[in-house]
């Protein structure tokens, strides 16, 4: 990681100097310069995280300077300063690109948490794209977003099994990704090229499932004028996937326990079987524990299945992911996420509701929003009432009051309405900042919050 500097550029020394000795204390990494063209000089040999620069400057003018050094390096925060601010100069120097606006004389709480703030979203920017960049060296999850300590468990599952084949069953509730985490296990795995074919087992009555999946010969059934190969035969060298499968009839239930032991199908009337080489992934949103209690789900055929278990999250555990996740189905609709912004009200309100149908509902209700028509400012007035009425300190739906869930909860909020900044969030909880990387810690909060 880059380590993050300051440079302060202004003609007069004697604000350089008290500049310098107040950002040293603070623990800044500070540098100063006098004239414009030096620091231009400066900011093309070394990475600064930050340049102040006074507006009203002899060889070049703080403007100039910005836009040089925006052109030179347009990672770097340029902050204009300056004692004959108008309300015009602020403008003009936002619209060239300046972060923010600074007054003379310098408050030095706002110029500390300006700071603090512009190295923490860089900081974090830096994290995410070293994470991502981990993760991607080994497997393509382009589809799957999240960076919660849950989601990053199953990003290494993923990895794990991307070579052999083992059979893989995915736990979830509904809306959690299930799906979408079976094709990006294809994706990943040597079975790539091979083909993928989703089977939607409870959507298949009981009476045709048998057949669609293992096929049938001429004459088996009345209406079967030829042989036809089932989805187990069209998934060979690939990857079938079987949703639902705690829906599946007893009868066929026997059919897939001989796939898995003996890597052979036998098509409807026929005597004989075919082998096939299909990796299984199997998904389920039923409590198949209780069904196994229950004897209508063969025990046998479960640990054939489980030989990997993931379990999908719900979005209420993932909460710190929702910014992500809002950010991804804006990108997705909009086909890029420049220029959008999610007010931290309505942000709030994203993550301080208890989303029934997960992420789909998340991703539903992204794109509500945009088929009403919101345009580039997403605000509580674009969300559904469900969630826009909610005071984000209701916990009325949450099942139980488990005192830590819900300071786990108001502690993301506070990080969601601050947009990641500690410092902030701590102010706004009324705590201090070294309680707030303790809990951050303690309930695993991923750094995700932009
Ligand atoms: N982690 C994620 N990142 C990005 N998009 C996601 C993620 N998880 C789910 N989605 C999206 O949410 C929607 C629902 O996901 P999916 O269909 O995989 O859920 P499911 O668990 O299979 O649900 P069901 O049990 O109802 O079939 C999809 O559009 C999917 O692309
Ligand atoms: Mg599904």
């Amino acid at each position: 990681m880059k380590n993050h500097k300051v440079l302060f550029v202004d003609d007069d020394q004697q604000i350089l100097s008290i500049v310098q000795q107040f950002l040293s204390r603070c623990g800044f990494a500070v540098e100063t310069e006098s004239s414009g063209l030096k620091a231009i000089e400066r900011v093309r040999n070394q990475h600064f995280s930050v340049v102040f620069s006074d507006l009203i400057m002899p060889e070049i003018n703080g403007m100039e300077l910005l836009r040089r050094i925006k052109e030179a390096s347009p990672e770097t925060e340029v902050i204009i300063v300056s004692g004959y601010g108008t309300i015009e100069s602020a403008i003009e120097a936002m619209r060239l690109g300046s972060y923010d606006f600074l007054q003379k004389p310098i408050n030095f709480d706002r110029f500390k948490i300006l700071i603090e703030r512009i190295i923490e979203k860089q900081r974090l920017k830096e994290e995410n794209l070293r994470i991502r960049g981990r993760l991607k060296e080994h497997f393509k999850y382009d589809e799957l977003v999240g960076m919660s300590p849950k989601m990053q468990e199953i990003y290494d599952v993923i990895d794990k099994i991307s070579f052999g084949s083992p059979t893989v069953l995915i736990e979830g509730e509904s809306g959690t990704g299930k799906g979408l985490t079976a094709n990006i296990i294809h994706n990943n795995s040597d079975r790539r090229d091979g083909p993928f074919i989703p089977v939607n087992c409870g959507a298949i009555a009981e009476s045709l499932l048998e057949r669609e999946l293992f096929g049938h010969i001429k004459g088996a059934f009345t209406g079967a004028s030829k042989d036809a190969d089932g989805l187990f035969q069209a998934a060979d060298g690939g990857t079938i996937f079987l949703d639902e499968i705690a829906e599946v009839s007893p009868a066929v239930q026997v059919s897939l326990l001989r796939v898995l032991q003996e890597k052979r199908v036998r098509p409807v009337g026929d005597t004989r079987e075919q082998e096939v080489d299909v990796r299984v992934i199997a998904a389920t949103n039923k409590n198949i524990d209780e069904a196994i209690k229950n004897k209508t789900f063969r025990e046998d055929l479960f640990y054939r299945l489980n030989v990997i278990s993931i379990t999908m999250p719900p979005l209420r555990e993932i909460m710190e992911d929702i910014p992500l996740l809002v950010n991804h189905f804006i990108s997705k609709f909009k086909g890029d996420n420049t220029g959008w912004v999610v007010t931290p009200e309505a942000m709030g309100k994203l993550m301080g509701y208890h989303w029934p149908g997960n992420i789909r509902q998340l991703e539903n209700v992204i794109q509500r929003a945009f088929a009403m028509g919101v345009k580039e400012v997403l605000d509580v007035d674009d969300l559904p009432p469900e969630i826009a009425q909610k005071t984000t300190t209701d916990f009325s739906a949450e099942s139980t009051f488990n005192l830590q869930a819900i300071e786990k909860k108001v502690i993301m909020q506070a990080l969601g309405k601050t947009g990641g900044n500690k410092a902030e969030a701590a102010k706004l909880l009324g705590i201090n900042i070294t309680t707030v990387y303790r809990k951050i810690a303690k309930y695993g909060i991923g750094d995700t919050h932009i």
